[in-house]
């Protein structure tokens, strides 16, 4: 199906919840309301594609992690003949959570209440007197809820609740041509390296949405960081991050993907400048890893697209340059752990693995010189939006408009500058399609 603009007439809907896609009007109570937030569970969070780990986390038979699909627990395991299996982590006997550790290798799951025990497929292999339930006990009924569908890209493994939902190809589409610059840049692969976690007092969609499509935020927030650290790298604050015509951005409004990139090329210089990144790592980009990239994905996907923000619709996110991966995981509307994974190619020196941890730690972490930026926006967002009349004003996502993509860019789907609310505006259609009980 041709893709439209969401801001012109084909595109808007009304919906339930009352955004306006064609002006970019938005009510604030979608990141409030506890109604908005149960029916983001279901309609959501039980209907999309979403991320539960990489193939890297588990690369041995018995290896499992816990993730998340929504507000629910789930086990992502490797079972012996090689499969990976999604399965909901509760003992179908009495409900305790099952595996109440990260992550871990185990020949089979035992519950520590009463001993079912359970192999990493799900199926229930069985328990302490067996003998003394009655016939209509059928253990072969009794295994764990198993997360019907699973697919697996470029060693991300998603799952899916809906058990007619599309192929997973089908639901990322165009994204997939973006996500191979991440993924896809060494024929090794990629490897997960590293994972934090911790809350925000935050709704879910604050972060999704802003590494969808919200650059625009970095020219003021982030100049903090380097005022304080590196206040010989903030004397022209506008041409550190580039105008907008620096950059694009893309969106998916049919799937509510999106993201942007900067095409300047002193990217890499500001990276040096303000040390987001470490110079081994730098210097490693500058002679090895663009041009690897280059030869594999092209030059568009190289060295042109490196400052990348983007989000997989719902809540996946991710940043290029920095090389993490986000998971917003909900917990409550006003409430949301970030999960935040570190991400490599899978050939990259050990010692370098261990330059981008370190980077990470001290950038965007818990604790990270950026992270205090971004995670005060989203707090104040969240506060900003709390209070009797607070929750009932209408919001802007009027910026930027579609245009016609540069001759030199051959990437999918719709293109604005950097500086614009396109994807955004893509990221709350596909939200209010799903929200409407639409596909
Ligand atoms: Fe798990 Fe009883 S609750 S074995
Ligand atoms: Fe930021």
């Amino acid at each position: 199906m041709a893709l439209d603009d969401p801001t012109k007439g084909s595109w808007n809907k009304s919906n339930k919840y009352g955004i306006d896609l064609r002006t970019g009007i938005q009510p604030s109570e979608i990141y409030t309301s506890a109604e908005v937030f149960d029916d983001e569970m279901e309609k959501i969070f039980g209907k999309c594609w979403l991320l539960v780990g990489h193939e890297s986390q588990i690369p041995q038979k018995g290896d499992f992690v816990v993730s998340k699909m929504g507000n629910d627990s789930v086990i992502v395991s490797r079972h012996r003949d090689d499969t990976v299996h999604v399965l909901l982590n509760q003992c179908r006997h009495r409900g305790v959570k099952l595996l109440r550790t990260d992550y871990g290798s185990k020949p089979a799951f035992i519950c520590s209440y009463h001993g079912w025990c359970y192999g990493t497929d799900g199926k229930l292999l069985g328990m302490p007197h067996v003998s003394h339930h009655r016939d209509c006990f059928k253990k072969s009924e009794w295994g764990l809820v198993a997360v019907p569908k699973v697919e697996i890209y470029r060693g991300l493994i998603f799952a899916n609740w809906d058990e007619n939902a599309e192929p997973l190809a089908d639901y990322l589409a165009e994204s997939m041509w973006y996500l191979d610059a991440f993924f896809d840049r060494s024929p090794a692969g990629s490897e997960f390296i590293g994972l934090q976690k911790w809350v925000l007092k935050a709704n879910w969609k604050w972060g999704a949405e802003q590494h969808a499509s919200d650059f625009y935020h970095a020219q003021v927030s982030h100049v903090s960081y380097t005022d304080v650290f590196f206040p010989e790298a903030s004397t022209n604050r506008l041409i550190q991050f580039g105008p907008p015509e620096y950059g694009l951005q893309y969106s998916s409004p049919e799937r509510g993907h999106g993201g942007g990139w900067l095409t300047i090329p002193h990217e890499i210089l500001l990276h040096r400048g303000i040390k987001t990144m470490t110079d081994d790592v730098v210097d490693y980009w500058e002679e090895t890893g663009f041009p690897k990239t280059a030869e594999r994905l092209g030059d568009t996907r190289s060295n042109k697209m490196t400052v990348f923000h983007m989000n997989i619709f719902p809540h996946m996110s991710l940043n290029r340059g920095q090389g993490y991966l986000r998971l917003w995981q909900p917990i409550s509307p006003t409430e949301t752990e970030v999960w935040s994974f570190v991400f490599v190619d899978a050939d990259l020196p050990e010692e370098l693995k261990a330059s981008y941890l370190t980077a990470k730690a001290n950038i965007f972490s818990a604790a990270g010189g950026l992270e205090q930026d971004d995670a005060e926006n989203t707090t104040a967002c969240q506060m900003g939006v709390t209070g009797t009349k607070a929750s009932k004003t209408k919001l802007n996502i009027m910026m930027g408009d579609v245009k016609e993509p540069p001759e030199d860019f051959e990437g999918p789907g719709l293109i604005s500058d950097e500086y614009s609310e396109v994807a955004l505006r893509g990221f709350y259609h596909r939200w209010a399609s799903l929200m409407d009980g639409e596909g």
